[in-house]
């Protein structure tokens, strides 16, 4: 069979993750979830004392630093950071060193280096955009901005946080904005993409309409 990538862009809190995972799963094809690697770079950034608002102090810090996804954990130099990534902090963090050049450049590096092994599901915000251009299928994920702060809201409630939704709903409102405003990679819908709104659906219902998506593109071939 033909080696395929796959791309699954969309804004915060979309359902990306979970969704993309799932399409890989029921493929059996690799999984890669960028974000994950904005936010090791975010812990790595921190780790090294830079200032988020330093292109080159950022870039200098993620370069120098070794980012590695093994298995189903993702490493910082050699220590496994998997669930201090998923904290509130650091998506704060990995939203905001996510607009500097320097880092992307490096990040993608990353990516690009999964295309070249074997059949691919990406998930992010570029992915179809820049890092995997040619990619054979590329969706967009969108779900209303409240629908997507009560998704997150709901993780943070079950992780424990007590944070309020309203602060949810906001910090949803100005990632998209950095996301969407920012002048490199800024989050749009890619050439060619399927765009899937997730606001009524449920998960079964997404991941089978972008199975079905695939079948179609497959038995076009
Ligand atoms: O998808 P996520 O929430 O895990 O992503 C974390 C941050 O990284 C988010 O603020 C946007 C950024 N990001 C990006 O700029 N490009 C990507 N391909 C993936 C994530």
């Amino acid at each position: 069979v033909k080696r395929i990538t796959i791309t699954i862009d969309g804004p915060s809190g979309s359902g990306k993750s979970t969704i993309a995972k799932r399409v890989a799963q029921a493929l059996g094809i690799t999984f890669l979830d960028t974000g994950a690697l904005y936010r090791a770079a975010a812990v790595a950034i921190e780790e090294a004392g830079c200032r988020v608002t330093s292109n080159e102090e950022c870039g200098e810090a993620v370069a120098q630093t070794s980012i590695r996804i093994n298995g189903q954990k993702i490493e910082v130099n050699g220590k496994d950071v998997t669930e201090k990534i998923r904290t509130h902090h650091i998506s704060e963090v990995a939203s905001k060193i996510a607009v500097h050049p320097s880092v992307r450049r490096e990040l993608v590096k990353i990516q690009r280096s999964f295309g070249g092994l074997s059949s691919l599901v990406a998930e992010g915000r570029d992915t179809g955009s820049v890092v995997f251009p040619d990619a054979d299928i590329k969706i967009f994920l969108d779900a209303s901005a409240w629908e997507r702060a009560h998704r997150r809201y709901r993780e943070l409630l079950d992780k424990g946080s007590d944070i309020a939704f309203d602060q949810v709903l906001e910090d949803i409102n100005s990632r998209d904005q950095r996301d969407s405003e920012r002048e490199q990679s800024p989050l749009v819908i890619p050439e060619h993409a399927v765009v899937v709104d997730t606001t009524h659906l449920k998960q079964d219902d997404v991941v089978a309409r972008i199975l079905s998506i695939v079948e179609e593109k497959l038995a076009d071939q």
